[in-house]
């Protein structure tokens, strides 16, 4: 069954009877303002995609390694990774993932037969992982914003290796943080790969592109499963465009920072301590828990009633709101602290025979 993920405004718009027009759509992590599109030539709409080396060369150098392929997205890495590891490491069994975050991973490994070992907040003792075991590591995790330095992913990239096992560090959130907190430049052997996402930091998922940053073994056979006409010529354009700007990327991380402690500053007074647990994320999406479980999905609702479409956990007990632009930003309070008036205040004799 296809699991449920955010940017899906049809179906709520059409739940809610509200025009998609009217929305707020806050349901994904993607940057509320993106990349300008540049000038394309009409040959490059017209041609068949040729694998640009101006776009292979632009982004080894954004993500600071030396072997890549590019794809229409990293969550095509994502779903054939299982079979493929497979056919190169029959030994295989034990995959270790985060509880929470992006469950695509867990869904592919699940469908290839593997064993899944789900862990929490710290990640999975080291001394207990299995030989020929996968690691699955979210960094910064979505929906969670947990991060994990540089020094403690190569603990688990080098033990990993001694197992003869698999490292899978997902970097789709990362290009918010520093660059030098990216674990790309380190991978140099079959045990560690990392997938990237083009489409939330620069604002443009429609394009549908991504990159995995692996060795050249892992390389050769990715293209070669993948085939050509991977990305199409124009998002092939545009992506060069954008990862050798780095004025761009310098003014877009400000521009998301200033954004995200703005609005989690507003989360913080809208909502009363005895009612929100805590704010988590990175500066492209803020993740809401709360004491009580129950109030996130009626929250949620809530707030669909205003047209206001944030993201409700699979586990229905947290609400993620992806950053949204300083003109949107009043609607968003509005429209949070009316919810919550709603959810805190007691029922009114109307409210009942309601
Ligand atoms: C953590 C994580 N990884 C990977 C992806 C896939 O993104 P894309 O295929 O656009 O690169 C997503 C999508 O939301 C995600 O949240």
């Amino acid at each position: 069954m296809a699991l449920i993920h955010g940017g899906q405004l049809q179906k709520v718009a059409k739940q809610y009877r509200i025009p998609t027009a009217d929305w707020l759509d806050l349901s994904t992590g993607i940057a509320p303002n993106s990349y300008p599109i540049p000038d394309i030539a009409l040959s490059v709409w017209q041609q068949l995609p040729q694998q640009s080396l101006k776009l292979i060369s632009a982004a080894k150098q954004y993500y600071q390694c030396s072997e890549l392929v590019i794809t229409n997205g990293s969550q095509a890495i994502i779903k054939a990774l299982p079979a493929l590891y497979q056919q190169k490491n029959s030994n295989a069994k034990d995959v270790y993932l985060p509880e929470r975050g992006y469950k695509e991973h867990a869904h592919a490994w699940r469908i290839a037969g593997y064993n899944l070992h789900f862990y929490q907040d710290l990640l999975p003792e080291i001394n207990l992982l299995t030989p020929h075991c996968v690691v699955v590591i979210i960094n910064p995790n979505n929906p969670t914003g947990q991060f994990f330095a540089r020094e403690v992913i190569k603990q688990y990239h080098h033990k990993v290796s001694q197992l003869e096992g698999l490292l899978v560090l997902d970097e789709a959130f990362i290009d918010v943080m520093p660059s030098k907190q990216s674990y790309c430049s380190e991978v140099h052997n079959k045990h560690c790969l990392v997938l990237r996402s083009f489409g939330k930091f620069f604002g443009l998922a429609g394009i549908r592109i991504g990159f995995l940053v692996a060795n050249n073994d892992w390389c050769s056979t990715f293209t070669e499963l993948l085939g050509p006409w991977q990305v199409n010529g124009p998002a092939q354009i545009i992506a060069e465009r954008a990862l050798s700007d780095n004025h761009w990327h310098t003014k877009q991380k400000k521009i998301l920072n200033e954004l995200r402690t703005t609005q989690e500053r507003m989360l913080r007074q809208v909502f009363p301590t005895t009612l929100i647990a805590n704010i988590t994320g990175c500066d492209l999406f803020l993740t809401v828990s709360f004491h009580q479980a129950d109030s996130a999905k009626e929250l949620y609702h809530l707030l669909c009633q205003q047209g206001i479409y944030c993201r409700l956990a699979d586990e229905q007990d947290t609400l993620r709101f992806g950053i949204t632009t300083e003109e949107a930003l009043s609607h968003l309070k509005d429209a949070c602290l009316l919810a919550q008036k709603k959810l805190t205040s007691p029922p009114t004799l109307e409210n009942n025979t309601s």
